[in-house]
């Protein structure tokens, strides 16, 4: 039987059909396995599946050895994988687009209307006894109806973003490597540079890769050309924002307020000044969250490894060149 890794819990139907067609590990925990243990847990297996909190390099893959024929990763995102290394190595790289877009617009829309319209920090008033009285002018917040919504990266999860603003009657403005003139056609869209996203917008959501271009993309500058009413969602990576930046402009009121659901690191620590702020919400990388889009992601990891062990193709391979 071929040997595989599974390094966290998945749905357990597919954990079955993996443990009833390979000598499978399953790493119980819920926390991610060390480097050393992980390292030590691959020795030797055909097959590895993977979250974006373990690294997969070529340390890793030499630890694993020649035999290794698949890495299947349950994400859409895959910056924790050196793909390079792994293409040159003829191995194949899973991962799990498509059945999380909308589950991930949708949260991206949820914290949109949650730092804009002050939910969690007013639901914390509430609880606080702090609901004194309908007054007219407490917790006054952003519309997200009829606002300038400016989108960085128009992938399939920034149309849908995009797709839902336009619902609350929004205009939207993108900003991508290239403009999508394929899109334009049949949404409103409208294609500007960074800067006309950063002065024009009421909303800014990030939807694009973490890469060397995008580290820090959000920074003071980007922030001090935002609006004083603007607010700020990160559903992508956390380090496309540099946090001291973003705590300085939503304290100094430089902006209005932020939605974050990854950080940098992950998990926030406790001391990060950003948790003291009301105008700051903060979940913990929930985006793809739902029941149905989790077992879909399951089910096409497993998926993903089986096809892998047995040569054949993926569902959804990030290096597809591995077959040519
Ligand atoms: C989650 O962040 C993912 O990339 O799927």
């Amino acid at each position: 039987m071929p040997r595989t890794f599974v390094s966290r819990q998945i749905f357990p139907e597919y954990i079955k059909s993996i443990q009833d067609n390979t000598e499978a590990e399953i790493w119980e925990d819920e926390l991610p396995p060390s480097r050393e243990v992980l390292l030590e847990k691959v020795r030797g297996i055909d097959g590895l599946l993977c979250l974006l909190t373990d690294q997969i390099d070529a340390e890793l893959m030499d630890t694993a050895g020649p035999q290794l024929k698949v890495i299947s990763q349950i994400a859409v995102g895959y910056n924790n994988i050196d793909i390079p290394e792994a293409t040159k190595r003829g191995i194949p790289v899973g991962y799990t687009p498509d059945v999380l877009t909308q589950t991930t617009a949708d949260a991206t829309l949820a914290l949109m209307l949650a730092a804009g319209r002050r939910i969690t920090e007013s639901e914390r008033a509430v609880r606080d006894g702090n609901w004194r009285t309908w007054h007219p002018l407490h917790f006054l917040g952003q519309d997200l109806y009829d606002a300038t919504v400016g989108i960085i990266g128009m992938g399939r999860i920034g149309l849908e973003v995009a797709k839902r603003c336009l619902g609350f009657d929004a205009n939207i403005l993108y900003y991508d490597v290239a403009q999508r003139k394929d899109l334009e056609s049949d949404y409103p869209l409208k294609f500007v540079d960074l800067d006309t996203i950063f002065r024009e917008s009421d909303f800014v959501s990030i939807h694009t890769v973490l890469d060397e271009t995008t580290h820090h993309l959000i920074n003071a500058e980007a922030l001090s050309k935002m609006k004083n009413n603007s607010i700020l969602v990160n559903a992508a990576r956390g380090p496309i924002v540099d946090h001291k930046a973003l705590y300085n402009a939503l304290s100094q009121g430089e902006i209005a307020g932020a939605g974050l659901d990854v950080t940098d690191p992950e998990p926030i620590p406790l001391d990060d000044p950003l948790l003291t702020l009301d105008n700051c919400v903060i979940v913990p990388h929930i985006a793809s969250a739902s029941v149905k889009t989790r077992y879909e992601m399951s089910r096409i990891s497993a998926t993903n490894l089986l096809n892998g062990i047995k040569g054949e193709k993926l569902l959804t391979c990030v290096n597809p060149e591995v077959y040519e």
